[in-house]
């Protein structure tokens, strides 16, 4: 019986932290694999590839999603955003939620931090306020082998607390 052996490769075209990318992929090729070996961009870690652990989540048109479960065509025409894309502040080099995990050591191992912060960033951006036990729900879709979730609560908060200082500043008071 013959066997297909031919690639089948469709175009897609995809903004990736601010620049368009243009590239020919299998249908089955994975978001993350598209990302961390079409383009380099390693800063999107790969655990479970099954959706479980987060290590893989990225900004897709603003909302975290796991690029673990996500085909690289289906990106098409979509504005993603990967760790590598956190936008510092002018004068800074990291975004100040990095700052504060470095400041608390929710780093640890950093193997799940990318992802981490990834779903962190429109979840601050929706609730700016948010208390201890919604910062703990947000990170149960996370597994952590650290199993060090105290610093990295402590760093969120740290940053919470830091941006209200930064608003009251840049209010003048
Ligand atoms: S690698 Fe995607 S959720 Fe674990
Ligand atoms: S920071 Fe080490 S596994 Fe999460």
């Amino acid at each position: 019986m013959a066997v297909e052996t031919g690639r089948q490769e469709k175009e897609i075209v995809v903004e990736v932290n601010g620049r368009q990318q243009r590239r020919a992929v299998e249908p089955r090729l994975l978001l993350s694999d598209f990302l961390r070996h079409e383009l380099g961009l390693t800063g999107t870690h790969v655990g479970c590839e099954h959706g479980v652990c987060g290590a893989c989540t990225v900004l897709m048109d603003g909302q975290a999603v796991r690029s673990c479960l996500i085909f690289a065509v289906q990106a098409h025409q979509r504005s993603l955003t990967t760790v590598e894309g956190l936008e510092a502040p002018a004068g800074r080099q990291l975004h100040p939620l990095q700052e504060a995990f470095r400041e608390k050591h929710g780093l640890q191992c950093g193997f799940c931090t990318p992802g981490i912060l990834m779903t962190l960033v429109p979840f601050l951006q929706e609730n700016p306020r948010p208390a201890k036990e919604e910062i703990r729900r947000l990170l149960s879709g996370h597994l952590c082998r650290c199993t060090g979730y105290l610093k990295i609560v402590e760093a969120v908060q740290e940053y919470v607390a830091g941006s209200g200082r930064e608003a009251r500043s840049g209010d003048g008071a």
